[in-house]
């Protein structure tokens, strides 16, 4: 069986109560769980981590490379500012699909630009808990049987 990372970045622990209407209603709790289910589905192990911290971010991304056969990553915030997770994911051999629950070319200027988009498979946005999961489905196709 195949384990992957699903990897959380800062304030997404607060989903459930952090502005439903852009970021929806369910808990990252919730969320966690419809991922894991899709994945025990097709045989994937799907372990979590949600950290407010570059740091800690970025040493998950790192330990990944000993144990995980990719990563789906919501760098949130992140996203638009951060260098050195950008440089983590480039550091790494195993594919980063980028996730966003909200559509960020709907949103403010800042958030249409991604540090990360350029070293990752490829970006998924705007589907609310469904992104997750078609991230996870995309995983699914790059890692093959
Ligand atoms: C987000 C979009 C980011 O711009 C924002 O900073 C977040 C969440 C999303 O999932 O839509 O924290 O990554």
């Amino acid at each position: 069986m195949k384990s992957i990372l699903l990897l959380h970045g800062p304030n997404l622990n607060l989903l459930g109560t952090r502005e439903p209407d852009i970021y929806g209603a369910l808990t990252l709790a919730e969320i966690d769980a419809r991922i894991q289910a899709a994945g025990a589905q097709v045989e994937i192990e799907v372990r979590c981590l949600q950290s407010n911290h570059e740091g800690a971010l970025i040493d998950a991304l790192h330990e990944a490379r000993n144990w995980a056969s990719g990563v789906i990553f919501n760098p949130g915030g992140y996203t638009h500012t951060s260098v050195a997770l950008r440089d983590a994911i480039a550091a790494i051999d195993i594919p980063v699909v980028e996730v966003h629950l909200s559509n960020v070319y709907a949103r403010e200027e800042f958030r249409h630009k991604s540090l990360i988009s350029p070293v990752c498979k490829g970006k998924i946005s705007g589907f609310g808990w469904h992104s997750y999961w078609l991230g996870l489905m995309a995983l699914k196709e790059i890692l093959g049987d």
